[in-house]
C-alpha cells in the first residue's frame, strides 16, 4: 500500500513540474508575441519647391516640419512613428527621382509604361520582429509607384497586419489596396487604410485625424 502511495505521489509531482513546464513556456512565447513592434515603411519624393516661409507649396508635395523639408507621405509617416512608438523605414530607389514636378510625371510614367521594377537601395529589417506594418506611398498616375511592386514582390509579410495609407491628389487608394492584397496574399491586409489629400495635409488637424485612425486598431 504504501509504495502504492509513494508511486501515486511520484507521478503526481511529476505532471506537476511538467504542467508547470508547460504553462511557463506559454507564458514567455505569449509575452514574446505581445513584444512584437510595429514598422512604418514609406515611400515619398518631397518636390523642390520654394516654401517662401510657410509651411506648405499650395498643391506640392513638400512641407516644412520643425525646419525639415519632408514630402506628404514622409510626414504622415513620420506622426505614426511618433504616435505608435515604432520604427521607421524609407523605401529608396538607389538612383534619385527628379525633384521638379513635370520631369517627375514624366520619370514615372516612363515606369509605369515600362513597367519598370526599380531597385530598393536598402533592405527591409528583420520582418521576424514585426507584426504589423504600416506602408505609405503616394499614387503615381493612378497607380502606386512602381518601386513599391518592387517592395511587395521583394519582401513576404505572411501572417502580418499591413495597414496602408497615402496621400494623395484626389485619387485615394486609386485600387492599390486590392494591389496589395494580389501581391501578398498570406498577409492581412487592412481596407480602412488613411488616405489623405494633399491639399488638406498641412491642416492643423492632420495630427489628431491620424490619431483617431490610429486608435481605430489599437483599442479594440
Ligand atoms: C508622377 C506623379 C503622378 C501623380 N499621379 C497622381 C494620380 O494619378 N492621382 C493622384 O491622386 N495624385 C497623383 N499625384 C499626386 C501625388 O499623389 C501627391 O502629390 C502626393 O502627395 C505625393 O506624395 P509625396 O510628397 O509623399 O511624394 C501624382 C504625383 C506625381 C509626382
Amino acid at each position: 500500500m504504501r509504495l502504492i502511495l509513494n508511486k501515486l505521489k511520484f507521478h503526481l509531482k511529476n505532471n506537476l513540474a511538467r504542467i508547470t513546464i508547460l504553462l511557463m513556456t506559454v507564458f514567455v512565447s505569449t509575452a514574446q508575441s505581445a513584444e512584437k513592434k510595429v514598422l512604418i515603411a514609406y515611400f515619398s519624393v518631397p518636390e523642390n519647391v520654394a516654401l517662401n516661409g510657410v509651411d506648405a507649396a499650395t498643391g506640392a508635395s513638400v512641407l516644412l516640419k520643425n525646419g525639415n523639408v519632408v514630402g506628404s507621405n514622409q510626414y504622415v509617416a513620420q506622426l505614426i512613428q511618433q504616435q505608435t512608438g515604432g520604427d521607421i523605414y524609407r523605401i529608396e530607389a538607389p538612383f534619385e527621382y527628379p525633384d521638379t514636378h513635370d520631369p517627375l510625371l514624366e520619370f514615372a510614367q516612363k515606369e509605369k509604361r515600362t513597367n519598370t521594377r526599380p531597385a530598393i537601395k536598402t533592405p527591409l529589417p528583420d520582418l521576424e520582429q514585426y507584426d504589423t506594418v504600416y506602408v505609405g506611398y503616394p499614387i503615381w498616375w493612378y497607380q502606386m509607384p512602381m518601386i513599391m511592386y518592387t517592395f511587395f514582390e521583394q519582401n513576404n509579410f505572411s501572417g502580418k497586419t499591413i495597414i496602408p495609407f497615402t496621400v494623395h491628389g484626389g485619387s485615394r487608394f486609386s485600387g492599390s489596396i486590392k494591389v496589395i492584397q494580389n501581391l501578398q496574399p498570406n498577409a492581412d491586409v487592412v481596407t480602412t487604410g488613411l488616405a489623405i489629400s494633399r491639399n488638406r495635409i498641412d491642416s492643423e488637424q492632420i495630427p489628431s485625424q491620424v490619431s483617431q485612425w490610429l486608435n481605430t486598431f489599437t483599442k479594440q
